[in-house]
């Protein structure tokens, strides 16, 4: 009984988040632009980020098409990452997936509930090489 109401809390969340996405359109001048995409079903997404001198991520956006799971974590997730130090959004797992819009999705859906974070992870990781270099 309560699994099931925690159930249609997280899909009411995760509806508010596609009909009324966050953070969607594209950054003025963004430190980071990265694509991602996932090629089973060609859904494409870009996240736009600003990080400021203390490596925090300062403002986040997103664009792109896809499936209501990849999309609403893309609004949840550029949410959450605003004022977040980048070495803590690199380290963003599965665990935290899991509490941000439970097991269930993950595991009905589980490239579809990644691609934002692998993307956002994957822009960060880019980001930091580049400045080492
Ligand atoms: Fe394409 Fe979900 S169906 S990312």
């Amino acid at each position: 009984m309560n699994h099931k109401i925690l159930e249609e809390d997280i899909m009411d969340m995760v509806m508010d988040h596609y009909d009324n996405p966050r953070n969607y359109g594209k950054l003025e001048n963004p430190d980071i632009v990265q694509n991602g995409g996932n090629p089973g079903c060609g859904d494409s997404l870009t996240i736009y980020m600003k990080i400021d001198d203390n490596d925090v991520v300062v403002d986040a956006a997103f664009d792109g098409k896809g499936c209501i799971i990849s999309q609403s974590t893309s609004s949840m997730l550029t949410e959450y990452i605003k004022g977040r130090k980048v070495s803590e959004i690199t380290e963003l797992d599965t665990e935290f997936l899991k509490e941000l819009i439970g097991k269930d999705i993950i595991i009905r859906r589980p490239q579809c509930s990644r691609l934002a974070l692998d993307t956002i992870r994957y822009g960060l990781r880019n980001y930091k090489k580049k400045q080492k270099n």
